[in-house]
């Protein structure tokens, strides 16, 4: 029996094709383009999404007997706002998770409907990311397209769709729209009527691992898969990617280290993130979560190596690096090249490097960026420990996580011991398990994640270098505050 991991990405689609034992047979990765119309904007076309699985899903399966695929899960990108027509049309470019257009609206939503109404409704507070504000946007900015709204729904629930025809999403997707009482499960009728929109334009709602549909018979074809092949609801990619590294029931805890940074820690009941500086979300378990989410973690990386230094020698960028020498006057860096979600919700906040000197050499700034991300981890997991939620041992999934040097900095900096999962695959992993579950081949979804997940090793805090490095994230933590209103005069308004 095989079933078919979709990743829906930022820059690429990653298909992943499991068996039942939880064996990877295959990996198939499609890149795409994301298009930043302005500075802070980001927008990606839902039809390039589309031709880059309809192409990666006959490489994935070729080579295997493809009547063993039982189904198809599909675990995406969260929050991006993607609209059809009445003829189910695309109206304009999906406005992406790291998108901070809505400034306008989000300030409306916290500040004069209110932060406590908005929670009250909804767990959570307004983030520009959230999908509600992102409608605000279109309503206030592109009355036109709006009117046209037939259909709001996320990415991987546009996957969902053109393979199945269905209309639906999950839980924990649905979380990051602001349209949903993430407590109770439904949706919020204050954040619709305030939205301007109706019930009948979204998705239905259901469990991660329910089966919502097979196959179109033309999919089917073109796929080269068989017609039943089963499409279940699937979830956010910080929620597959929780089930695909084992955390699922209570007090679990999994960090991605991929384009974003997302620290997510599970709970069997329901509870809000504190002054909701993190996300309150209900999980594809069928629980909740809080999560604390970082706009730019790898990509700092991948930024500074590829777009400054022109390499894709990752650990050559910080070369000769010596790890025990962690000293207050090396250069810091703040990594919000995107702006920032958790904790500032600053869509203007920039990056930066401070504490230059004439000897700063290239690799030392490079060490810089991977403990400036860790430490805006740092500042997620302080929120949560403050409300009395204990991590003290995380799994650790996303590319980031290929580097030894980062997860010691990062484990010593949390002061949490991260597990390294047979695969760093999260997302696609944990979707091909929420789909498994939903063929009726595993009885739960905390059953399947914990038969399959095996964890090949550990990094353990480094307790000689502990003071340092929180002498050093007392130094940084007081940059952005004292470099906030610098940024703010930065952007053109
Ligand atoms: C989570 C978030 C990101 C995206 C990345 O709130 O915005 O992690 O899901 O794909």
């Amino acid at each position: 029996m095989l079933y078919i991991g979709v990743d829906l990405g930022t820059s690429a689609v990653k298909l992943l094709l499991m068996d039942e034992k939880g064996a990877i047979r295959n990996i198939v990765s499609k890149e795409y383009p994301v298009d930043y119309p302005y500075p802070g904007w980001s927008q990606q076309d839902p039809e390039d999404w589309w031709d880059a699985i309809r192409a990666g899903i006959p490489e994935l399966i070729a080579g295997v007997d493809a009547s063993e695929v039982r189904g198809i899960g599909c675990a995406g990108q969260m929050h991006g706002l993607v609209v059809l027509d009445e003829d189910d049309h695309v109206i304009r470019p999906c406005i992406l998770w790291n998108d901070g257009r809505s400034e306008e609206q989000v300030h409306y939503l916290n500040d004069v409907v209110g932060r406590d109404r908005v929670s009250a409704w909804t767990a959570n507070i307004a983030f520009a990311g959230f999908t509600a504000p992102k409608i605000l946007w279109m309503r206030d900015n592109e009355p036109e397209l709006f009117s046209r709204i037939d259909k709001v729904m996320l990415p991987k629930d546009y996957v969902n769709r053109r393979l199945t025809g269905t209309f639906t999403t999950d839980f924990s997707d649905a979380s990051g729209m602001l349209l949903l009482d993430v407590e109770h499960r439904r949706w919020s009728q204050e954040m619709l009527d305030l939205c301007g929109i109706t019930e009948s334009q979204l998705p239905e709602l259901h469990e991660s691992a329910d089966a919502v549909g097979t196959l179109l018979p033309e999919v089917a074809r073109e796929l080269g898969l068989p017609a039943d092949v089963i499409v279940c609801a699937g979830a956010g990619d910080n929620a597959a990617a929780a089930v695909g590294c084992g955390a699922v029931g209570d007090g679990r805890c999994n960090i991605s280290l991929g384009t974003s940074g997302t620290i997510f820690i599970t709970s069997d009941t329901f509870r809000a993130g504190g002054g909701n500086a993190l996300h309150s979300f209900d999980h594809a378990d069928g629980g909740y979560h809080l999560m604390g989410c970082i706009l730019s973690a790898a990509s700092c990386n991948r930024w500074w190596c590829e777009d400054v230094l022109g390499t894709d020698d990752y650990a050559g960028a910080v070369g000769g690096v010596d790890v025990a020498a962690v000293d207050p006057s090396l250069a810091y860096f703040l990594p919000y090249l995107m702006g920032e979600r958790s904790p500032h919700n600053d869509p203007s906040a920039r990056g930066a490097f401070v504490g230059l000197r004439l000897d700063t050499t290239r690799q030392e700034m490079g060490r810089s960026v991977l403990e400036g991300v860790s430490f805006a981890f740092r500042d997620c997991l302080d929120i949560a420990r403050a409300q009395g939620v204990e991590v003290s041992r995380s799994t650790v999934c996303g590319g980031g996580a290929r580097s030894e040097l980062w997860l010691e900095m990062l484990a010593t900096i949390l002061d949490v011991t991260l597990e390294l999962p047979q695969t760093e695959q999260g997302p696609g992993y944990g979707a091909a398990m929420l789909v498994a579950v939903a063929c009726g081949d595993f009885d739960s979804v905390a059953g399947c994640s914990r038969s399959l997940v095996r964890v090949r090793g550990e990094v353990a805090p480094r307790a000689d270098l502990a003071d340092a490095y929180a002498r050093r994230h007392e130094t940084w933590h007081g940059l952005y505050p004292a470099l906030k209103g610098s940024f703010e005069r930065m952007v053109d308004r």
